[in-house]
């Protein structure tokens, strides 16, 4: 039985929602509080006991191959001026045995391609997919919650949640039979239909486990929503040949792809936050609860 040991984070987007956070730097680097979104999602697939971390990146993102690698100057410096906690977190920042794989997605062409220019580097093997700007706080993670699942079901899985009737139009959303609790079969999965076409509300959230041969379908779906060539599409395609399930997953997802849903998380975190969480709550205290004085 393979186990998953390979992740992707496809990364390759233009981010322009938040223009111009994000015209020179991707926005799988912006900070919750104090660390990228991209090395949140990092420490979620090495707590899944995932070794190899696959960065599929676009124009402008070197700074994501720059964040993973060891910065000599900046440890140096460190040192010199005494400053050992900050040293100590930059050097204790992800277990030492990660490999860290980069390619790079010459055009933006959608979910799809970003995952099948992965295909060099995964192979023959199961495979977890974690798109960062969904930022899921869950204990254990929700790729070791689906790694789990995959290693009993051995089939793919799609992380899934409840979402507003009216928003369908911003996810996939699936049709499915109940298997077992939180789990059900996948019998539809549609990319992003109007509310008056989805086939329910429960919506894919950033996070997959997919065996290798959805590389096949990948290859052979066209262009679809958004003129782009769409994961979901592909996991439509294989699931006429295998059983793939979707997990109603343990844990709050925040939508950092939205500008509401990245404050939402800033401040749940800073909440959780050992150095700043005090003064944080204190703050927010003294903003909306105190009575309201005028100069
Ligand atoms: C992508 C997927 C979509 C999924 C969503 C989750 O869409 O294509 O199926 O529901 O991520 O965040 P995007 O948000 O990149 O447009």
């Amino acid at each position: 039985m393979k186990r998953v040991t390979k992740a992707v984070f496809p990364a390759a987007g233009m981010g322009t929602r938040f223009l111009p956070a994000t015209k020179a730097n991707p926005k799988e680097m912006l900070p919750i509080v104090d660390k990228p979104l991209i090395q949140y999602a990092a420490e979620e697939a090495a707590a899944a006991g995932i070794t190899d971390l696959i960065f599929i990146i676009g124009r402008t993102k070197r700074a994501i191959a720059d964040h993973f690698d060891k910065a000599y100057e900046l440890e140096v410096e460190l040192e010199t001026r005494g400053k050992l906690r900050s040293l100590e977190a930059l050097r204790g920042m992800l277990p030492v045995n990660l490999s860290y794989i980069y390619i790079r997605q010459a055009e933006a062409l959608g979910l799809g391609h970003a995952v099948l220019c992965a295909q060099p580097a995964v192979n023959d093997e199961p495979f977890a997919v974690l798109l960062a700007d969904d930022l899921i706080d869950g204990a254990p993670g929700v790729t070791k919650q689906m790694c789990d699942l995959y290693n009993y079901y051995q089939c793919s899985l799609v992380g899934v949640q409840n979402i507003a009737p009216e928003e369908t139009a911003s996810y996939g959303i699936v049709a499915t039979e109940p298997l077992a609790e939180r789990i059900s079969r996948i019998t539809q999965i549609v990319e992003k239909p109007a509310p008056d076409k989805a086939p329910s509300t429960l919506g894919v959230v950033g996070r997959y486990v997919l065996t290798p041969r959805i590389f096949h379908h990948l290859n052979h779906i066209e262009r679809g929503s958004g003129n782009e060539l769409q994961l979901t599409d592909a996991i439509a395609s294989l699931l006429k040949e295998q059983q793939v399930l979707a997990y109603e997953f343990e844990g709050k997802r925040y939508d950092c792809g939205s500008k509401l849903g990245y404050l939402e998380a800033t401040v749940e975190y800073a909440l959780q936050h050992p150095e700043v969480r005090d003064d944080f709550e204190a703050y927010l205290k003294q903003r909306f609860c105190a009575p309201y004085k005028q100069d």
